[in-house]
């Protein structure tokens, strides 16, 4: 759905881990732009329907980007930088305290 303007853009690479499967995102991208860069169709699912969410304003205030990094929840993706190694995990319904 979405692709890069400038997919051959020099810059470093990270590896990072969604949902335990590994991407390449570049060293400059949040982790929210790597989520869309790697076809991740939702990052998280409301804790009352399930309905699913995306980033969506990319600037820290819709809220619907939270996602799990490195065990932590509730995360804003959108304001991140990928690291290397990160795991990012899809957050499903509200976050869990002490996990
Ligand atoms: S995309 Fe809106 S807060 Fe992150």
């Amino acid at each position: 759905m979405f692709k890069r303007l400038q997919p051959d853009a020099a810059g470093g690479a990270v590896t990072v881990f969604i949902d335990g499967k590994p991407f390449a995102a570049r060293t400059t991208d949040s982790v929210a732009a790597a989520l869309l860069a790697a076809d991740a169709d939702h990052c998280r699912t409301t804790p009352v329907s399930g309905a699913p969410r995306a980033p969506y304003c990319m600037m820290g205030v819709c809220f619907d980007c939270l996602v799990a990094i490195d065990g932590v929840g509730n995360r804003q993706a959108c304001l991140i930088r990928v690291s290397e190694g990160m795991r990012v995990e899809i957050q499903r319904g509200k976050r869990t305290l002490g996990a």
